[in-house]
């Protein structure tokens, strides 16, 4: 159990886990086989944390357990209705050894306004940082130290009532599991290539966009696949106006040639937190920085003027990723390359590893 104190903000008190070792933990020489190349999401570390919530009884037991199947009843749900919720977070190992995630808090929040949208409760914020203490106090051996390296922190909630009328289940789970991480993209940091999906859409006005809900990625897995049969490395959305939304994964970013940075903004887009670091760096700068409707128009026309200087996505998996290519189906724009993508890309990194001055107190220690 890691020592945390009673919330100043909530007056809560720490949740007390059960921990049961997993005897069947993986050794250290097979740990490090996994981490001299992890890939993204393949391996998965020795434990996992849930809690389980019920309308009588809120948020209780909560477990450190050996990572492993989760027994559910077929009518549970989530199997039936998609009720579910999930974040994505990395820890990062310091050159001093240390154990640091990044913005935590606001991963929280943003989980508490996905379960909102979703009719699932909201964890509290201090029992969404306890998990993940939690998890790197038993599995902290599984966060690689080697470059662009990190462990990828995967907390999801799922509606496990076995009930098959539809309203808000009440009965959930919160669950957190880890996986070692390396690149996002075979490539590395590489510009990568985008279909733009002509026929379907991720969400609607008033749906669940702003959400992190499977059910928005499920909805991306066949224009993804479209993209992948023109040879493209990712997909991007429009909504009902044309104006572009972001990425099955990823949030877009526009720089102009006079330095005014613009992201998308609607109630469809999810509000990414690495997009949120970027542009705050980015002010930093002194750029100046928009959030508005960019329609695809806009995009095209200022690329082709030259209005328009570098285009590139991001989010936590992937980080940065300057755009290549935006192919349509009966068009091919090559896109500007800068270095404000890179340079920006670098400057986070930098913070989240520890190699710079943490200025804005994103860091929060994991292993402590
Ligand atoms: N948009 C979508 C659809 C995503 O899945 C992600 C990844 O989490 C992002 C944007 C970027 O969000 P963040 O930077 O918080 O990871
Ligand atoms: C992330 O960047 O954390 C994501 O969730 C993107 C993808 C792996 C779903």
């Amino acid at each position: 159990m890691t020592t945390i104190d009673t919330d100043p903000d909530t007056g809560l008190d720490p949740l007390e886990f059960a921990v049961t070792r997993n005897l069947a933990a993986k050794s250290a020489a097979e740990r490090d086989a996994i981490l001299a190349s992890p890939g993204f999401g393949q391996s998965f570390t020795d434990h996992m944390v849930d809690i389980c919530w019920s309308v009588r009884g809120g948020w209780h037991r909560p477990r450190v357990s050996p990572y492993g199947p989760i027994s559910l009843d077929p009518a549970a749900a989530v199997l039936h209705y998609g009720q579910e919720i999930f974040e994505g977070i990395k820890a990062y190992r310091h050159a001093d050894g240390s154990v640091h995630t990044f913005r935590p808090d606001q991963n929280g929040r943003r989980l508490q306004r996905s379960a909102r949208r979703l009719a699932l409760p909201e964890l509290p914020v201090p029992y969404f940082l306890q998990s993940l203490k939690e998890l790197i106090a038993v599995d902290g051996a599984w966060v690689p130290s080697g470059e662009d390296q990190s462990l990828y922190l995967r907390p999801f909630m799922f509606a496990k009532e076995a009930f098959l009328g539809v309203r808000p289940a009440h009965k959930v789970a919160y669950y957190l599991i880890a996986s070692p991480a390396g690149a996002y993209f075979k490539g590395g940091v590489q510009p990568v290539s985008i279909w733009l999906s002509e026929d379907y859409s991720r969400a609607g006005k008033g749906g669940t966009g702003a959400a992190k809900t499977g059910g928005n990625y499920a909805a991306s897995l066949l224009p993804q696949s479209e993209a992948y049969e023109n040879e493209c490395d990712q997909v991007v959305f429009l909504d009902q106006d044309r104006n572009v939304e972001e990425l099955g994964g990823m949030n877009v970013v526009f720089v102009y040639k006079d330095g005014t940075i613009v992201t998308p903004q609607s109630d469809s887009i999810l509000e990414g937190i690495t997009r949120d670091s970027l542009l705050q760096l980015a002010r930093d700068r002194g750029h100046h920085v928009e959030g508005r409707n960019v329609s695809l128009t806009e995009w095209r026309e200022g690329v082709a003027s030259g209005d328009i200087v570098e285009v590139f996505a991001c989010g936590t998996a992937a980080v940065v990723t300057p755009i290549g290519t935006l192919k349509g189906r009966d068009f091919i724009d090559e896109q500007p390359s800068g270095t404000l993508a890179l340079e920006l890309r670098e400057e986070l990194t930098n913070i989240q590893y520890g190699r710079a001055e943490d200025k804005h107190g994103w860091l929060y220690r994991l292993d402590a």
